[in-house]
């Protein structure tokens, strides 16, 4: 038996890549493995969004080094966002690194392997992005058995001045619908019974074959027998048409969860980062789909400490959180990626002050997501069923449509997939604790 032992950074887009690199080596009779000193090959399926991920792969590529010594026929392997950033710079600085492939070549992944295994010269470097190339007809080795990722598109048109992602993932190309369903439809007959599309931008998803809209690929995928839930990331607020909030008001299974990256609550910084939209037509945008879509929960993605940023700005941003009340806000500080506008920007934020600023907007928008948790004391939530909490097995944990974490005690008969009724009655930050009625 030779195993495979996957590392993986970043975004569920990465997560995805994984399940499909884990499901190709099976050609070649790896199985997946979570211990590294088994392993005869290990991939770090890298990203680089943030100098901190960065970080973490470099450390890890060091930790390595020594199983390579134990085991010198180990075959050492980097994918993904870093790898395609990188490329052989990687292999420079840790020449014990056999193959770098980049993120459109999860596809060579068997081939690589196969030909390291045999060579007796190493070093694969494959970067090239190949838009015309469509990753179809891999093998998959999935996580978990209710919850699939479904990847609809890959790429980045938008080019926000603070991110990498356009430069390491090239341009945006959607897959054809009838391969979109019938990987869903592939997944529910395996007995999966929530999808998440996934697509750096999904509300362009379609715009280059014209073949469907993301709303008509949304209704495609609503119908899919045996599917309970739909949910998808990440839309883009520029272009989040009102089909698509139409799609989700009238659709059976599609979660009233909207997670809509603001970045940034005043229009200088907006405009900086290249977000194209403005604060009042995010705030029309939030009002629309609270009007049609009324018991939906809202998140969003912010950075603080993007260059230029003033006390004003961070003010504005803080009452423009006040305003929105969003549900929950991933808060990021920002991180400076070179080759990206932004990083040249005069004014680059110290960090002890963008440090400051993150504490005060996730105290602030922890009250928020309190106040409102608190807002469901004694309500019903409808829960698809996770399983045992990671810390209690007694205790079991599951979501709501509107993507929030509930915990209960579990009382026999309930099984992942089902979805049960809980009776809210400790609301908390970041989870809801019930009793099942
Ligand atoms: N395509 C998605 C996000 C991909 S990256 C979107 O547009 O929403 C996920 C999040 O990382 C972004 O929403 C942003 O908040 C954050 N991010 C991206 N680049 C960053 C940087 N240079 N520094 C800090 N955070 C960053
Ligand atoms: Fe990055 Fe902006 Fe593209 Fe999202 S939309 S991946 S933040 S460039
Ligand atoms: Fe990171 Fe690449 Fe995703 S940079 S966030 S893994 S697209």
């Amino acid at each position: 038996m030779k195993y495979v032992k996957m590392l993986t950074y970043g975004c569920q887009m990465n997560f995805s890549d994984a399940e499909r690199i884990e499901g190709e080596l099976k050609k070649l009779g790896y199985e997946a493995t979570d211990e590294m000193d088994k392993a005869s090959l290990i991939i770090i399926n890298t990203c680089c969004v943030r100098e901190t991920a960065e970080d973490k792969v470099y450390g890890k590529i060091g930790e390595i080094k020594h199983l390579k010594r134990k085991n010198p026929d180990l075959i050492l392997g980097i994918t993904g966002c870093m790898a395609q950033k990188e490329g052989d710079r990687l292999i420079k600085r840790a020449p014990h690194i056999d193959f770098v492939l980049g993120t459109n070549k999860i596809q060579q992944v068997v081939s690589t392997v196969k030909a390291l295994s045999h060579a007796t010269s190493k070093h694969i470097v494959d970067t090239d992005i190949n838009e015309s190339d469509m990753p179809e007809d891999m093998q998959i080795s999935r996580k978990g058995e209710l919850s699939a990722w479904i990847p609809i598109m890959y790429g980045c048109n938008n080019f926000c001045t603070y991110c990498i992602v356009p430069y390491v993932r090239g341009r945006e190309r959607s897959r054809l619908p009838e391969d979109v369903v019938a990987e869903v439809k592939e997944v529910a007959a395996q007995g999966f019974k929530e999808i998440t599309l996934l697509g750096q931008n999904v509300n362009s998803y379609g715009k280059d074959h014209k073949k469907a809209s993301f709303a008509e690929l949304l209704e495609m995928v609503d119908s899919v027998e045996g599917i309970e839930r739909v949910r998808y990331m990440t839309s883009h607020p520029k272009d989040l048409s009102d089909e698509v909030i139409e799609v989700i008001k009238n659709s059976r299974h599609i979660c009233k969860h909207f997670h809509l990256p603001v970045q940034y609550g005043s229009n200088r910084m907006l405009k900086a980062m290249n977000r194209v939209y403005t604060v009042e037509s995010y705030k029309e945008l939030v009002a629309k789909i609270r009007a049609s879509v009324p018991d939906s929960s809202l998140t969003t993605d912010l950075i603080v400490g993007f260059p230029g940023e003033t006390d004003e700005d961070f003010q504005e941003l803080l009452g423009f959180i006040e305003e929105i009340r969003y549900d929950q806000a991933y808060t990021f500080i920002y991180s400076k990626r070179s080759g990206t506008p932004a990083s040249e920007m005069p004014d680059q934020v110290p960090d002890d002050v963008k440090h400051e600023r993150l504490s005060r907007l996730m105290e602030l928008q922890n009250r928020i997501s309190l106040e409102i948790n608190q807002s469901l004391l004694d309500s019903v939530q409808e829960v698809m069923v996770e399983g045992p909490s990671n810390t209690d097995a007694s205790v079991w944990t599951g979501r709501t449509s509107t993507n929030k974490i509930v915990l209960w005690s579990h009382d026999g008969d309930e099984k992942p997939g089902d979805i049960i009724r809980v009776r809210i009655t400790q609301p908390q930050t970041w989870v809801l604790k019930g009793c099942r009625i």
